[in-house]
């Protein structure tokens, strides 16, 4: 049986990709600090929290009981605040770094010893904020400019496993991540999370030849303003 761990299973995105995969027959092992209601023989909820790397190398060392092989890793805990930088401190910025960029590190990087060599595939779930710009998100555009990079890397350093990466780069989706935010953006103008998985299954579900190395998606109408 085919192992997934998704990472921030509590919540939007990863809550539905977890359900997603557990109707596709995977065994999954979730990782968040609140915990998720599924009931479901497959699925594992394990307390994780990314920033702090004694509490990731707990979370590996409770997968491990649990198998030692990972054919299916999706990195997806973040977390997105905005704030003027003028209004931004160093508390704020370093938050978004510890959470997308430092907890992405670690947990690839307690990944290695379950990788499947020709075929672990890494999906990370990073930002069209990747890639572009926005106002008022200074930290969160650093933190997801830098897990982009940190995948890169990473994609050039573990070579020799043969490993598939897939970043997608999503522009909004309709999810609870946007509830916290000091911002009145139309939800209309957001992805509905069924579109999301859409995207989703088409990644998981491609050829195993084949690298989607570059999907960004948005709404029709283009990125919210
Ligand atoms: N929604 C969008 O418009 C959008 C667009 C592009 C990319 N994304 C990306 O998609 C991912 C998921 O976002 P979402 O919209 O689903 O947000 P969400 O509903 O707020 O969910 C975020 C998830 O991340 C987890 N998380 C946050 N901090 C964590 C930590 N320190 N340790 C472990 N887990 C942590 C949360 O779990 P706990 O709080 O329980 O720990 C929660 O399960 C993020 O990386 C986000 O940047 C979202």
């Amino acid at each position: 049986m085919k192992w997934a761990v998704v990472t921030g299973s509590s919540s939007g995105l990863g809550l539905a990709m977890t359900a997603h995969l557990l109707d596709q027959g995977w065994n999954v092992a979730g990782g968040s600090r609140s915990g998720t209601d599924i009931e479901h023989e497959n699925f594992y909820d394990l307390e994780l929290d990314v920033t702090d790397e004694v509490a990731v190398e707990e979370f590996y060392k409770t997968l491990r009981e649990l198998t030692p092989k990972v054919h299916l890793f999706i990195q997806n805990a973040g977390i997105c605040e905005m704030s003027p930088a003028s209004k931004s401190d160093a508390e704020f910025f370093g938050k978004h770094l510890a959470t997308n960029t430092l907890g992405a590190f670690l947990m690839l990087k307690g990944l290695k010893p379950f990788l499947v060599d020709g075929e672990t595939h890494i999906i990370s779930i990073l930002s069209a904020a990747a890639k572009f710009g926005y106002p008022d998100m200074t930290a969160y555009n650093a933190s997801k400019f830098g897990q982009r990079g940190l995948l890169e890397s990473l994609q050039r350093e573990w070579k020799n496993h043969r490993l598939r990466f897939t970043p997608l780069y999503p522009g909004a989706i309709d999810t609870p991540l946007w509830g916290g935010l000091q911002a009145d953006f139309s939800r209309e103008r957001m992805l509905p999370v069924e579109d999301f998985l859409y995207v989703f299954d088409f990644v998981l579900n491609a050829p195993p030849n084949i690298r989607l190395a570059d999907l960004t998606f948005l709404h029709r109408d283009g990125f919210l303003e």
